[in-house]
């Protein structure tokens, strides 16, 4: 079993993942788990100082990883990242889109070039890795047996764009159009390639940089406050459990869709 997990620990054995954002929050726990389940890992990232530790932290549990620096929004590293994982691994199987930027700010004081640095890093620097990955993605695709698990993408979505979210309608925007893309390719690479993409949108999950700005500790709002049906702020570990579903022989049927898993949060209404 991997740690604390139902899934035998050898569900993605033989895989080989990329996982942007994968130096820290979220993405670093997805990168655990996958390694845990018998993964290769790569993570790609911005910061060289986070990448080194996150890098020495999967290898100390005895998980194949590397650290590629590189910005999602450069198609020159996406694809020189794309290419050196596969030099080095020998294979692409699965992208896991975590890059991501967040900070909050009202409208009116948000600048045309905030909100495109938003919209550049979470929906076009999706869109650029997977381009940059699907050459690789597709080796398991169309041609082979359809019963046969294909290539796989996970981008991390959100619950911002599910109504309205103050402070947040970059991100709002550039979520709503990870989810779009998320349907448009899982219909054409699907089609095309047995590439299936799907997308996980966490609710408030404990100990993550996203946490950290929306519901800051010194201000720490509680689960009840947040309005969460089940009484709990989610951990970054139920994130990684569904990138595992997705990703092992239990998702093989999955495609186009997008996981919410929040407790329940966005539905919160007040009791009458
Ligand atoms: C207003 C801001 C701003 C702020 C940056 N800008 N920070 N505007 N308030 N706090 C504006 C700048 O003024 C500039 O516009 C433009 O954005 C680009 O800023 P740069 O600092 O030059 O950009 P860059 O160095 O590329 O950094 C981009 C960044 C990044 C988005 C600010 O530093 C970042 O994302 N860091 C945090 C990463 C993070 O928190 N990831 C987790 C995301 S959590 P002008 O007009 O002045 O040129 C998440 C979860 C969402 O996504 C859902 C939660 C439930």
């Amino acid at each position: 079993m991997g740690e604390g997990s139902p899934f035998k620990d050898t569900v993605l054995k033989g895989k080989v993942a990329l996982i942007t954002g994968g130096g820290s929050g979220i993405g670093l726990e997805i990168s655990t788990q996958f390694g845990l389940h018998g993964a290769s890992v790569a993570i790609m990232g911005r910061r060289r100082h986070v990448l080194d530790e996150a890098v020495a932290s999967l290898q100390s549990l005895g998980i194949q990883a590397m650290a590629l620096e590189g910005d999602v929004r450069k198609k020159e590293d996406a694809r020189r990242v794309v290419e050196t994982v596969v030099n080095a691994m020998g294979r692409l199987d699965i992208l896991v889109n975590g890059a991501a930027g967040n900070f909050l700010v009202a409208p009116e004081d948000l600048s045309p070039n905030g909100f495109k640095t938003v919209m550049d890093i979470d929906t076009l620097g999706t869109f650029t890795m997977c381009h940059a990955a699907v050459e690789y993605l597709k080796k398991g695709g169309k041609g082979k047996d359809p019963a046969e698990i294909g290539g796989l993408i996970i981008s991390i979505s959100a619950l911002l764009h599910y109504g309205a979210n103050w402070y947040q309608i970059h991100v709002a925007a550039a979520k709503a159009a990870v989810d779009s893309l998320t349907r448009s390719l899982a219909l054409e690479w699907g089609t095309d390639y047995n590439i299936r993409c799907n997308a996980i949108a966490p609710g408030p999950i404990a100990d993550t940089p996203g946490m950290d700005k929306l519901n800051p500790k010194e201000s720490e709002l509680s689960a009840e406050q947040l309005g969460i049906p089940l009484r709990r702020v989610g951990e970054k570990w139920d994130i990684a459990m569904s990138a595992v579903y997705l990703a092992a022989e239990t998702g093989k049927y999955v495609n186009g869709h997008v996981l919410v898993v929040d407790g329940g949060s966005w539905l919160a209404k007040p009791r009458p």
